[in-house]
């Protein structure tokens, strides 16, 4: 199955000049997206992680169905006011600007084994706020899952040579 067949290309959004990569054809084929959490499990099954961490919102889609799959807890990074309980945080720069993820301060054991999961890597700057909040727990990441991998914007050169498996990758 072609998964990469399923992107929808769109010019100039969100901007002009930039071509956006539109998961929600392949979301909405009920085969394909089994197949993107299929391929996931396969490449992770035997890592012997415990959690999935996600960060909102389209992480989510692909992380929650992900630990479901693996039979894993599933742990969610929300943006700022969104968790109830005590949080660590971290901003982290964007383009232009910055932004801030928060994840609960008991969402991990020490030790824990742990898979993260989003649906795009693009500049990288999702990603890398993600492992600097990890950085808060003694925690071990085994696997980083991407959808699609935009490889020319060279987001994988911001992780410090940690594994990143993507599925579909865009020269
Ligand atoms: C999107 C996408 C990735 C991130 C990748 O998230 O889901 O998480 O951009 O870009 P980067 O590598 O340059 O950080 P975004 O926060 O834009 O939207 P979402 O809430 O729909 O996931
Ligand atoms: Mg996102």
């Amino acid at each position: 199955m072609d998964l990469r067949a399923l992107l929808r290309e769109i010019p100039d959004v969100p901007k002009p000049g930039i071509l956006f990569f539109d998961i929600t054809p392949l979301l909405g084929d009920g085969v394909a997206f089994r197949k993107a959490i299929d391929t996931f499990a396969e490449r992770f099954a035997d890592k012997g992680a415990t959690k999935v961490v996600c960060a909102e919102a389209r992480g989510f889609i692909f992380g929650a169905a992900l630990a479901y799959k693996l039979g894993i807890g599933f742990v969610p990074v929300r943006k700022p006011g969104k968790l109830p309980w005590k949080t660590a945080s971290v901003t982290y720069d964007l383009e232009y600007g910055t932004d801030t993820l928060c994840m609960h301060e008991d969402a991990l054991l020490h030790g824990e084994k742990v898979l993260v999961i989003d649906d795009v890597l693009a500049t990288g700057g999702t990603l890398t706020g993600m492992l600097q909040l990890m950085k808060n727990f003694e925690a071990e990441i085994v696997g980083i899952g991407i959808l699609v991998e935009l490889c020319f914007l060279n987001g994988r050169d911001k992780l410090n040579g940690l594994p990143l498996d993507s599925i579909i990758q865009i020269s």
